[in-house]
């Protein structure tokens, strides 16, 4: 098969565009990738220890056999911890001690998941305002979602993403084949998104992703290629149409979202992977869609039963809910202001409410207390 075939592209709406490679076993030929899409340079490498332990050897090995060198490779603690402003200093301090006087271009090149990929673009963004940057996912999560569309950046003790920009990739290559090593945990956490966009897209997909997903979680090569695919579809698509959320269509990507990270942040980054929090999250927000009386409760079900069929959580304990609504009255947005979510009018079809009475969130958040004695 040609590689246009296998690819999805990202045409942005101000012209421009970049493709998505997405196959099993490419890593292999990142290299010759790289030289089909003309990127000149010498590569400056992000990764965190687990994956460049995994797979820096082939990704070296590729990269060498097509006339590349790498001029740096700075590799991170995993986890979420790392995406931070100290290791955004780190890896620009890095760029501007290669600088050597002589011009010399330089690509970055992110191998890993959603946090990898975050800083790097963000590294890139900033560095001599721009440098090229590659996106290789290698976390389901970054392959149907992080690594597409150009959102970077870094967490702040103030909130998550606070600090980043909206910076586009010069390529994205997921090979499906490194999701091998992923642990199951991380597999399920990257579901979400993928489940997200059956939720706000496409009722189709929704109830393949019910048939399905005992597939993707065995990791039949079929049906991981073709979710992850119609991901991408559906993200290259609404990206090309609202590339810095600003018409509302991007939006509809954070469903579930603005419950998930006040989960997130309310437990320290530390007690749910970021795909956990928004499964939680988009069951409030589809509980709130059903208080609202916009969402069949019947459709609702159907969502927790995926979720849970995945693994996924779909309730927290009372600590937690408790502290994830202090968080939210905390925000004046939620109290006094517009506040602004994406909600279900149907599986299939979402879209934004404003100005939410803060009980109906907090009941929505109430129905997914656990109320299990802790053991
Ligand atoms: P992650 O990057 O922390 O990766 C999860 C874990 O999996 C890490 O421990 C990592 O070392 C390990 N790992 C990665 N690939 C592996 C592989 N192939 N085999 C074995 N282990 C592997 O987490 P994530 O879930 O990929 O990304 C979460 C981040 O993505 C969050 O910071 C979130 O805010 C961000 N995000 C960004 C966007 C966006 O549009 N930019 C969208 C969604 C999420
Ligand atoms: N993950 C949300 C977005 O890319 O807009």
């Amino acid at each position: 098969m040609k590689d246009e075939a296998k690819s999805v592209h990202v045409s942005l709406p101000h012209g421009g565009g970049y493709p998505i490679v997405i196959e099993w076993g490419c890593l292999e030929r990142l290299g010759d990738l790289f030289r089909r899409r003309s990127i000149e340079g010498g590569a400056f490498v992000l990764s965190d220890r687990t994956v460049w332990g995994l797979y820096g050897g082939a990704v070296e090995r590729s990269l060498t056999a097509a006339g590349y060198g790498i001029l740096e490779r700075l590799i991170l603690e995993p986890g979420e911890g790392s995406k931070d402003l100290a290791t955004w200093r780190t890896a620009l301090d890095r760029l501007v001690s290669l600088e050597d006087g002589a011009t010399r271009s330089i690509f970055l090149m992110n191998v890993g998941g959603g946090v990898v990929g975050d800083i790097g673009g963000f590294v890139a963004a900033s560095y001599r305002r721009g440098i090229p940057f590659v996106q290789v996912p290698t976390t389901l999560l970054a392959q149907v979602d992080s690594s597409v569309g150009g959102k970077t950046g870094v967490n702040h003790p103030g909130g998550k993403n606070l600090i980043g920009a909206f910076y586009q990739p010069r390529l994205v290559v997921a090979d499906l084949r490194t999701l091998k090593t992923l642990d199951t945990r991380q597999l399920r956490s990257g579901l979400v998104e993928v489940v997200k966009i059956g939720l706000i897209r496409d009722a189709s997909f929704f109830s393949y992703l019910e048939g399905n997903f005992p597939r993707v979680l065995a990791l039949e090569e079929g049906t991981l290629g073709e979710i992850v695919r119609t991901s991408c579809e559906v993200k290259a698509e609404i990206v090309g149409r609202d590339e810095k959320e600003e018409r509302g269509i991007r939006t509809l990507l954070n469903l579930g979202h603005t419950f998930g990270h006040a989960l997130e942040a309310a437990t320290g980054y530390t007690r749910y992977t970021h795909g956990e929090a928004v499964a939680v999250g988009t069951l409030c927000a589809a509980w709130t869609s059903v208080l609202l009386e916009m969402l069949p409760v019947r459709q609702y079900e159907r969502i927790r039963l995926l979720l849970e069929g995945i693994g996924l959580p779909t309730k927290v304990p009372r600590a937690v809910t408790e502290r994830v609504w202090e968080a939210m009255k905390r925000d004046k947005k939620f109290i006094r202001g517009r506040n602004r979510f994406v909600l279900l009018e149907a599986i299939g079809k979402a879209r934004v409410v404003e100005d939410i009475d803060p009980s109906i969130l907090k009941q929505a958040l109430e129905v997914h207390l656990d109320e299990a004695p802790v053991s």
